[in-house]
């Protein structure tokens, strides 16, 4: 019987959390509000975001103080899956936004390469809005270029997509759900096809060990940082 060793495999930690219905009221309100402020993405079709507009700060918004908290236990959750010392790190909140979606609006692909790890929150999620697609342009079982690329797949080449032999693998979260992976992951928002806004909170969280001795390749505590 043959064996599938499936090695360095990119995990996207999946969980929910669930804000009182007066906090999710207070937060949708807080996002309607500051989506009225477009400097950037004034094309149609382009999904607001709040880090473009000047509101990238929500993680010091007492507005939406609860729902950070309750981010927490998911990021320790997240730690423990790989196996990381979490009393050895520190977690922290540099850049917090939410994205509105109508109708149409759609982000093409990025990775946010300024921080360690990405958390998205769904704060209203209508069943029939997009999901978000994962993407990597060179996946590990991609043995000839391109061969695992959309427009190879539509030819029938590859007959059935699978995780194994893709690109791009798109996820469909529900309202509330919280998604957590490496910032560098590149990720796209396919276009919504709902006629009900799409609101989800997106964070840059930067990682720093509490004791660096010994660790090259981590940032030490920015409490002793100096600023130059
Ligand atoms: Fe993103």
């Amino acid at each position: 019987m043959p064996k599938l060793l499936h090695l360095f495999p990119l995990t996207v930690f999946q969980s929910s959390v669930t804000p009182e219905p007066d906090e999710r009221q207070q937060m949708v309100q807080a996002i309607m509000e500051m989506s009225q402020t477009r400097i950037a993405q004034k094309k149609p079709g382009i999904m607001w975001t709040g880090d473009l507009n000047g509101y990238g700060l929500l993680h010091n918004d007492p507005r939406f103080a609860r729902l950070f908290a309750r981010f927490t236990q998911p990021l320790q959750d997240y730690l423990q899956v790989l196996s990381i010392d979490a009393s050895r790190l520190k977690l922290h909140f540099t850049r917090s936004w939410g994205t509105m979606s109508r109708q149409g609006d759609s982000t093409q692909a990025h990775s946010h390469m300024q921080s360690h790890l990405s958390l998205v929150y769904y704060l209203l999620k209508p069943a029939d809005s997009s999901g978000i697609s994962f993407l990597n342009k060179t996946p590990p079982n991609q043995f000839a270029p391109n061969l695992f690329h959309p427009a190879v797949a539509g030819s029938g080449l590859v007959r059935e997509p699978t995780p194994f032999n893709t690109q791009k693998v798109n996820l469909e979260p529900q309202q509330d759900d919280v998604l957590i992976f490496p910032s560098n992951v590149l990720h796209e928002i396919p276009q919504n096809p709902s006629g009900s806004t799409r609101i989800s909170i997106a964070c840059d969280i930067v990682a720093t060990v509490t004791d660096s001795s010994g660790l090259e390749y981590l940032l030490p505590d920015p409490a002793s940082w100096k600023t130059a």
